[in-house]
């Protein structure tokens, strides 16, 4: 999608600073690629799948200096995590040359 659509899809999916901390990297494409997997893996965690108002920029993964993803959620899927009564949600991401794969997970109010 990057080599076919170049910015117009990195724009549409990432938001200003994901686009920053993959490019400050060396292997960019692979840290794209891990955004990617855990902006489905987290929607996969709010049990909604793709749907009106809802857009990839609304799930946004950012960096603690030591290196752990952090979610930031935005727009249409801050709604839904409100409704749900999602009070974290956490996310692990790897990547290599070929594969990308990430988990969430949501906690809230209806665990305890
Ligand atoms: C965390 C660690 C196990 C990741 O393993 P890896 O073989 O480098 O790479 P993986 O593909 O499995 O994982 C990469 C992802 O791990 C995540 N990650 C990095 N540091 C992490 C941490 N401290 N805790 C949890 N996840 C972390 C990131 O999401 C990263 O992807 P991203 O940079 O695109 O967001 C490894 O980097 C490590 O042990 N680091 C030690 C701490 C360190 O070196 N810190 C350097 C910065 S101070």
């Amino acid at each position: 999608m990057i080599e076919r659509h170049g910015d117009l899809f990195i724009n549409r999916v990432y938001t200003p600073d994901e686009i920053r901390y993959c490019r400050n990297r060396k292997q960019t494409t692979e840290h794209f690629t891990g955004r990617w997997a855990a902006k489905e893996a987290v929607l996969k965690a709010l049990g909604t799948g793709w749907r009106r108002g809802i857009s990839w920029r609304d799930i946004e993964i950012l960096n603690e200096p030591g290196g752990r993803p952090v979610v930031n959620i935005h727009g249409g899927a801050r709604l839904v995590v409100e409704q749900l009564g999602i009070t974290r949600m956490q996310v692990s991401i790897s990547h290599c040359r070929t594969h990308a794969t990430a988990f969430a997970v949501a906690t809230g109010s209806d665990e305890e």
